[in-house]
């Protein structure tokens, strides 16, 4: 199903993007992030975890250049964000965020149109325009919905064009907030798919979602948000941290709690590497 192994992951000097000691909230709301330092580097798969309402979808905006930390920064590159149109602007080309509900993200009447948006509003040659699309869409597996109505989609099919009308802008980082949520098990499938194939063309993928068992099987690392603040570390590490997980009101994931109910030696992170690690322990014959 998805990707099975880790591949060794490449370092770069500075992250694409990071955070240093950012504070972020909503107007007339309490602080919802609180000196929040976190990076994200080339090639590597990272998760956001947290429970409802602890801020995810803020770090994602914040992330994005759409919400203004109340202090600290985000940095692209090194490079501290500012929050003036140019520099907004370009930041955009190389970060983008897809919303968790496609309806906020698509308004054009068909799908060729809606993907086309972005790198037309780019002001990029027709003939360019028709490559990304095309490539953003084959990329998603959305060929066949080129020509569809937007409005007559699917859900999954709306989400997955939502997420090409991103990647259409060649962004250096994909941000996806809940990119599977709402999404039956084939349609969780095939966005999987699509984002191990984006991954295979270059672009680097940080993902918010509830689900603890997809985080542990797809990401590299993984930053839960708790009590305002994010850990970021391996994602197998986090994930078998009771406490953390507790704390975070999430739920340890099944490969990792199997492991422990068994006493099971290691992290598996899925159905075979538990089935490998049960294959390699002698069963004990009673009497
Ligand atoms: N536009 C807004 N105006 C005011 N408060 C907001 C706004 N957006 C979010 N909040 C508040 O900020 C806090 C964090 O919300 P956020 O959407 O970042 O959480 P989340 O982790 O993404 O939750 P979920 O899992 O439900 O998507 C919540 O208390 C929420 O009510
Ligand atoms: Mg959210």
């Amino acid at each position: 199903m998805l990707a099975r192994r880790r591949k060794v992951v490449e370092m770069s000097e500075d992250p694409l993007l990071g955070t240093e000691a950012l504070c972020a909230t909503h107007p007339g709301r309490p602080i919802v992030l609180q000196d929040v330092s976190v990076d994200m580097r080339r090639g590597v798969r990272v998760a956001i975890l947290g429970a409802n309402g602890s801020g995810k979808t803020t770090l994602l905006r914040c992330l994005s250049g759409s919400l203004k930390p109340v202090s600290g920064c985000v940095r692209r590159l090194g490079a501290e964000l500012r929050h003036d149109r140019r520099a907004l602007r370009e930041h955009r080309r190389a970060v983008q965020l897809v919303l968790q509900d496609p309806d906020d993200q698509l308004f054009s009447a068909d799908v060729t149109q809606d993907v086309s948006f972005g790198p037309m509003n780019m002001g990029l040659p027709v003939d360019e325009v028709r490559d990304r699309v095309d490539r953003a869409l084959t990329l998603l597996g959305a060929d066949h919905l080129a020509e569809r109505a937007t409005h007559q989609l699917s859900y999954g099919e709306r989400k997955r064009v939502a997420v090409a009308g991103a990647v259409a802008m060649m962004p250096d980082l994909l941000l996806l907030d809940e990119p599977t949520a709402g999404l039956d098990p084939a349609g969780v499938v095939q966005m999987m798919a699509a984002l191990d194939r984006l991954r295979e063309a270059g672009t680097t993928v940080a993902m918010a979602t509830h689900d603890v068992d997809l985080a542990l099987e797809w990401a590299d690392e993984a930053l839960v948000v708790v009590d305002h603040r994010v850990v970021q570390g391996p994602v197998d590490e986090l994930l078998a941290d009771a406490d953390l997980i507790g704390r975070a009101h999430l739920e340890l994931p099944w490969p990792l709690a199997l492991a422990r109910r068994l006493e099971l030696p290691g992290r598996p992170r899925n159905l075979d590497e538990v089935v490998g690690l049960l294959g390699g322990r002698r069963p004990e014959v009673a009497g």
